[in-house]
């Protein structure tokens, strides 16, 4: 990465998909990263081949492992300077229409695509302002979709919580604007990655971008926020 600091980034949802290419290509660019996801055995392999990256087990959608989560973050990176709220849920699957959503499903889109990074991102804010202070890129960087603009029928557990999670990040960036930490929803693109393949069975992958494009994507924002 071009930048004269060596970057500390959180990411959530790092063993897969759009994530782990963010992990890869981010520790590959000599920046400290740590990343989070469910399942420890994938965490493990993805921190054993990834030399140097910092895999932390915990659940987003957890309110009890949101302190526990920033504190390993922080200690592992030595602070933060840029949190990347990418582990995301579905809803129901297969895809249903909202008078067929169980509330159960709908509770799980909102707890890991809207309270989990609004909770994880208040317990780091502390870091991140301390980031910022030092003269150092201090961003945020909450990952939604085109689901949150458009009303496509049978995402609406999904389209909702993406929906509130780009309009939390414009209110997050303006209040945070004095403290110079800065909030962004940023939209990857139909990618081809596990989570498509269970929203949408019959998608041809071909016509799908691959996601180390969009992790390219990602970082070359981050650079531009960080210059
Ligand atoms: N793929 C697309 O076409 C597309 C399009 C637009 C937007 N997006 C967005 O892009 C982001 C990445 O999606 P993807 O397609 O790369 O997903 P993915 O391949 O399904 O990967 C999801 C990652 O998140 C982790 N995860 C899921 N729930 C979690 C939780 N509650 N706590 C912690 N980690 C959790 C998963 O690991 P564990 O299961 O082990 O926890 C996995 O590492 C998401 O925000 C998604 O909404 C994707």
């Amino acid at each position: 990465m071009n930048t004269h600091h060596t970057l500390r980034v959180a990411i959530t949802g790092g063993t897969s998909g759009l994530g782990l290419a963010l992990v890869e290509q981010l520790a590959a660019s000599g920046a400290r990263v740590a990343f989070v996801a469910r399942d420890a055995q994938r965490v493990a392999s993805v921190a054993r081949r990834l030399a140097g990256t910092h895999g932390l087990v915990g659940d987003v959608s957890r309110k009890a492992d949101t302190y526990p989560l920033a504190l390993q973050i922080t200690a592992a990176l030595d602070g933060l300077d840029v949190l990347i709220n990418n582990a995301s849920h579905l809803g129901p699957t297969p895809l249903a229409l909202l008078a067929d959503t169980e509330c159960e499903d709908f509770e799980a889109a909102l707890a890991t695509n809207l309270l989990g990074p609004f909770r994880l991102t208040k317990a780091l804010l502390g870091a991140l302002g301390a980031s910022a202070r030092d003269g150092r890129p201090a961003l945020v960087i909450n990952i939604t979709s085109d689901a949150a603009l458009s009303a496509y029928p049978g995402w609406g557990a999904y389209g909702a919580s993406k929906a509130a999670l780009s309009h939390l990040s414009r209110i997050w960036h303006e209040e945070l604007r004095e403290h110079r930490v800065r909030v962004i929803a940023v939209d990857p693109g139909d990618m081809d990655t596990p989570l498509h393949a269970l929203a949408v069975p019959d998608a041809d992958p071909a016509t799908l971008k691959r996601p180390a494009q969009a992790a390219r994507e990602i970082i070359s924002l981050i650079e531009r926020e960080a210059a």
